[in-house]
């Protein structure tokens, strides 16, 4: 594997909120056009991990490279630039913008990128027909069901074509079916577009045939599979 191919390099990352030790020299190489699965109960430190890959919050020990840049050394404005283009982040409770329309809310990452309005529209629709949710462009999310919301929680976060996509339980709130087509959607990003999809999720035992699958226990990070 070439470096420039290297997205995320996490190097004995540890993590405490007090007294409380959440991770525990965490080590993780992710690649351009990986798809990994953390999996892990109710408060293993998911939602800690998302933080901490996705620049919101510095581990307590350890490092984290991001496209061969330390965390530490970057200053917020950097981060929250990284965040509006090559970073598309996935929360789990959605985040979208109630007063805001599915496709304003699918346009607004663009917006800040200061990319012109039609350039814009043309990316939401374009988005908006490869998730086939055409038909919700002037809804407002309070409107959509779980699923859907999802999906535009989504579109946002790879409207400005990043290069890694963090999605922190992205099927929790979906039935069986609905987890199926988000993770076929997620699947066909990664080997299309050579996004590096790195996801987490509470399913311990579905089979997601194409991920790298990792267990997050007692603060420690297991592979599970070796292709
Ligand atoms: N800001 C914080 N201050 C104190 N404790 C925290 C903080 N954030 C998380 N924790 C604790 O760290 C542990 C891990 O939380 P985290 O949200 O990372 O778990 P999770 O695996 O995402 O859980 P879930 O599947 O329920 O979303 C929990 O015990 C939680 O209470
Ligand atoms: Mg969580």
């Amino acid at each position: 594997m070439q470096d420039e191919d290297r997205v995320f390099e996490l190097i004995n990352v540890s993590k405490s909120y007090g007294s409380t030790v959440v991770l525990k020299n965490v080590n993780l190489k992710v690649n351009q056009g990986d798809f990994i699965s953390i999996r892990g109960k109710s408060g293993v430190g998911k939602t800690s991990l998302f933080r901490i890959m996705g620049l919101l919050e510095l581990p307590t020990d350890g490092s984290l490279r991001l496209f061969g840049k330390d965390a530490a050394e970057m200053e917020e404005d950097e981060k929250a630039s990284l965040r509006l283009r090559q970073l598309g982040l996935v929360f789990q409770f959605f985040n979208l913008l109630p007063s805001l329309t599915v496709a304003e809310n699918v346009e607004l990452p663009m917006a800040l990128a200061g990319v012109k309005k039609l350039e814009r529209r043309e990316r939401v629709f374009e988005l908006l027909r490869y998730f086939d949710l055409e038909g919700l462009a002037e809804r407002f999310p309070e409107s959509l069901s779980g699923g859907e919301r999802q999906r535009v929680a989504v579109m946002r976060a790879l409207v400005n074509r990043p290069r890694v996509l963090l999605a922190d339980e992205p099927t929790s709130s979906l039935d069986d079916e609905n987890s199926a087509l988000l993770l076929g959607l997620l699947e066909r990003v990664c080997r299309e577009e050579k996004v590096a999809v790195v996801m987490t999720t509470t399913d311990l035992y579905e089979n997601f045939p194409v991920c790298d699958d990792y267990f997050l226990k007692n603060g420690q990070l297991l592979r599970l599979n070796y292709k």
